[in-house]
């Protein structure tokens, strides 16, 4: 009998640490000088085999070479001429660390790397943790002026969470998203050059233009196929990852939060803690990678991911800033009867918010539109059997508001700057502790005095002359903004228990781990065209979870592309994730109002799949796309297959579905035929699409229990 080897053990005499997940093992050697250096990353070994591997450190091969090894952070000294994970500049000038060998402490699943600097009252703890049932291993840096108060102050100039790397192998290729307002979780798949590739946000916001996610093979995987090294920075501002593919053949990264140009000031008894950057290593190909990340995601994030995420209405295509008290009931009564379960007012509530200059930062009802307040909307929306939801900014103003005529010293803003506006508006200086006090006990107001069920939290602007006049750290509200964002997040679910937040930020600007770790689910993207919502969620479940990603069926034709499509295909499209409704319902026609209300009763009968399921993706985003998303105990599946144009004489090939069993028959849950799982394994299901441009297909099938 093999040992059983424990999570996380530390050798003192190899000075050897090992994480190991149920599929995998992490190793790194501290070595004599004190660095703690890269080992393996792979499929698990036994410590005889571990101990065969080459030893991470040789010393350079000339004096113009890289010292030959992979740091857990590169610390900025020695022969090392890579990005470095931790930037420090001292008093006297001296940068970069030197680490005295390491002690360490092991606390459940948990590893600390200690060190300490040989000359400076510098102290760093390198963190990684994992669990029994996730092969993600999640890695963090705490930093800490350790001196007294004769100790001058350290400058920090970049800290990273981790960096990590990958073995020899014989060529690199990266995995990551990439887009824009409209367009986000573009997948862009390349052979990695051999330089350093930057993937940043200096936005203050993750981003739509880049994610901080990536998946590094060497160009040979596949979707179930081979082997898949894939990292994910779980913050929500600003963050950079720089890969280094050298030419001698290897390849690291290091990632955290901050970009490049920002430092921070650590005083004595001062310590700074860095996001989580996650990490998974799997043998399964991309489609794995996946289900581990969502797996991980569900039970390890998401605030609570047991609950079924609602069908929402969401007025906001159907008026714009053009909201009423009656307009909304109108919309809330169709909504409620075509099946949804929570309504969201959204923006123009509020101040003097008729249009997008004026009134952001006011949170009170527009007295026009909402002569009685919210709550004669809310109560009519509970009374419709509906949640009530609320759309929110709260770290934007606009100049025309009365909040901004109060303080306009509480924007990001340097007083010799001109301040950029964007949409209008500026940006509130979160990190200010007055200001986060404001925006807690505004929005602690709204929920209370207005039985606010959910909130959608949005950002419409990125940072720019982002100064904190008067302050002597004022890079800190890069990182001191985000936590107080997240602080507000948690204090209000905290004192409101049954309050439910969907993340924001002009669509999918500010999707990632940090922010899910305080929602519910995502806006994933403005752009509702079910056919550019096909490539965006293939790109969104490389990483996230279906019930994280609200979808919803709107008008045709559509407000963004201005292209018709069929309702059924608009819903089926939709159904990949939290399906949702955001047209003007009050110009359906009976017929689109009984189809739809059909589809989401449709939709109700896989939620359960679709949002706790196994998600396959079964074919790339062109042509005719399919996801098929399995119950954990294979029971019940569903399929969905979209087909946005025709081909004349083409049909396409009959749907293999690898994830049902084959020894098991099933049975189609609206039509009642019956299947065996060997044949829709081996040679597929005819998919029999209706012809035309926008075909799409739901299928739904029960394991047969004769
Ligand atoms: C951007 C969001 O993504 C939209 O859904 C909508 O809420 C608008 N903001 C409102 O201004």
């Amino acid at each position: 009998m093999p040992a059983v080897l424990p999570p996380v053990s530390f050798d003192p005499a190899r000075g050897v640490a090992e994480l190991r997940t149920p599929n995998s093992l992490y190793a790194l050697r501290v070595d004599a000088d004190g660095s703690p250096r890269h080992l393996y990353w792979g499929p698990p070994l036994d410590r005889a085999a571990l101990d065969t591997l080459p030893a991470p450190h040789s010393p350079a091969r000339s004096s113009f070479e890289a010292e030959a090894a992979a740091d857990e952070l590169a610390p900025q000294s020695g022969a090392r001429f890579g990005p470095a994970g931790l930037q420090v500049r001292f008093a006297d000038g001296t940068r970069g660390a030197q680490w005295r060998p390491a002690d360490h402490r092991i606390t459940g699943g948990e590893l600390r790397i200690l060190l300490t600097d040989r000359h400076f009252p510098l102290a760093a703890e390198l963190c990684y943790r994992v669990r029994p049932d996730s092969d993600v291993i999640e890695r963090w840096t705490e930093l800490r002026h350790t001196g007294g108060p004769g100790d001058g102050p350290i400058t920090v100039d970049r800290l990273d969470s981790a960096s990590w790397a990958l073995p020899p192998l014989s060529d690199y290729r990266i995995s990551h998203l990439v887009g824009g307002w409209n367009s986000e979780f573009q997948l862009l798949r390349d052979r990695l050059p051999v330089a350093e590739t930057v993937l940043t946000s200096r936005r203050g916001l993750t981003g739509h233009h880049a994610g901080p996610w990536l998946a590094l093979d060497d160009g040979s995987a596949t979707e179930e196929h081979g082997e898949v090294w894939s990292t994910t920075l779980a913050w929500s501002g600003s963050w950079r990852i720089t890969v280094h593919r050298d030419p001698v053949g290897r390849t690291t990264w290091t990632g955290g939060f901050g970009h490049e140009g920002l430092s921070w000031t650590l005083h004595p008894g001062e310590r700074l803690t860095t996001p989580i950057f996650a990490g998974l290593h799997t043998s399964h190909g991309f489609g794995a990678a996946s289900r581990a990340w969502h797996d991980h995601v569900r039970t390890h994030v998401l605030p609570d991911a047991a609950h079924d995420r609602p069908v929402v209405y969401n007025s906001w295509e159907a008026t714009h800033f053009d909201v009423d008290h009656r307009g909304q009931l109108l919309l809330a009564r169709r909504a409620a009867a075509l099946g949804a379960e929570l309504f969201v007012l959204d923006d123009g509530w509020f101040g003097a918010r008729r249009h997008d200059r004026a009134g952001l930062g006011d949170w009170t009802p527009h007295p026009g539109a909402f002569p009685d307040g919210l709550r004669p909307l809310a109560d009519e929306v509970h009374r419709l059997g509906m949640a009530f939801g609320l759309w929110v900014e709260p770290e934007m103003v606009n100049r025309d508001s009365d909040l901004y005529r109060a303080h306009p010293d509480w924007v990001v803003h340097s007083p010799t700057r001109t301040a950029t506006e964007l949409r209008h508006q500026l940006v509130l200086n979160f990190a200010r502790p007055e200001v986060e006090a404001w925006a807690l006990r505004t929005l602690d107001r709204l929920v209370r005095d207005n039985g606010v069920d959910w909130l959608k939290w949005d950002a419409n602007r990125a940072f720019t002359e982002a100064a904190w006049p008067g302050r002597p750290d004022p890079d800190r509200l890069w990182i001191d903004h985000t936590r107080a964002v997240y602080r507000i997040m948690d204090r209000l679910r905290a004192d409101h228990p049954h309050l439910r937040i969907e993340a924001c930020a002009g669509g999918g600007g500010r999707v990632d781990l940090g922010i899910l770790a305080r929602t519910d689910q995502a806006w994933t993207s403005d752009n509702t065209d079910p056919v550019d919502r096909i490539a965006i969620q293939h790109g969104y479940s490389q990483l996230f979870p279906a019930a994280t990603m609200a979808a919803w069926i709107t008008d045709s034709p559509n407000g963004a592309t201005g292209r018709a499509t069929p309702l059924r295909f608009r819903a089926h499209v939709a159904m990949a994730g939290v399906l949702g409704l955001g047209g003007d319902l009050t110009a359906w026609s009976e017929d689109e109002l009984a189809e739809a209300a059909d589809l989401v009763a449709r939709y109700k009968r896989i939620r359960p799949l679709v949002q706790r399921g196994r998600q396959y993706r079964l074919s790339a985003p062109d042509g005719v796309t399919a996801v098929h998303y399995a119950a954990a105990d294979g029971a019940e599946h569903a399929v969905l297959v979209w087909r946005p144009a025709t081909r004349f004489g083409h049909q396409p090939p009959a749907l293999r579905l690898p994830a049902l069993d084959a020894h098991t028959d099933y049975l189609d849950a609206d039509t009642g035929r019956r299947y065996s799982g060997a044949v829709l394994r081996h040679r597929g299901i005819d998919l029999d699409l209706p012809s035309g441009d926008y075909a799409s297909r739901l299928i739904h099938l029960r394991r047969h229990r004769p």
